[in-house]
């Protein structure tokens, strides 16, 4: 069974895969928009899911929650290499270089997250707990998918027991 750790690390690859597409294109080549909006896309759900699941369960069972805020504002930093990318794409001279520029900002924040988040999150997580999370996760990217807004509440339901137990104890 899939843990956590290979449904993130398989969609990293993933959407690194559609980035080396994208600059592979010519200038003449109007598939960059639509391209561009399935990155969009990816990159939206798999950062809104991995907060929802993965960081947040970090973020209870650890005390080095430094690693998890770091990771956060690496997303924003995703975001707005992608929003100055999608401004751009019609600059013929520009847009490569754009691309370019969100390709290095998410390998930097994938290689930071493989590296440092997951070596952490194997020390703390049981492999039961890496299970359940790779399912939760695959849920709420599918609803995230979907256009619906996600309640916490949905997401503690589905959560690891001891990240339930965690949350009432804290909240
Ligand atoms: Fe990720
Ligand atoms: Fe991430």
């Amino acid at each position: 069974m899939l843990n956590i750790f290979d449904i993130l690390r398989k969609e990293h690859q993933e959407v690194n895969a559609l980035i080396n597409e994208l600059i592979s294109l010519e200038n003449k080549d109007s598939y960059r928009v639509n391209l561009i909006e399935q990155i969009e896309k990816e990159l939206n759900a798999h950062r809104k899911a991995e907060e929802l699941t993965f960081y947040n369960t970090i973020k209870l069972l650890d005390a080095d929650r430094d690693l998890v805020s770091h990771g956060m504002k690496e997303h924003l930093d995703i975001d707005r290499a992608l929003e100055t990318l999608i401004k751009k794409i019609s600059f013929e001279n520009q847009w490569k270089n754009f691309a370019i520029e969100l390709k290095s900002v998410v390998q930097h924040h994938v290689e930071e997250e493989e590296n440092e988040l997951f070596t952490e999150a194997v020390t703390i997580l049981t492999p039961d707990e890496c299970v359940t999370l790779a399912d939760v996760f695959v849920k709420m990217k599918a609803r995230v998918l979907q256009g619906y807004r996600i309640h916490s509440d949905l997401v503690l339901d589905l959560m690891p027991q001891r990240v339930v137990e965690r949350y009432n104890m804290t909240h």
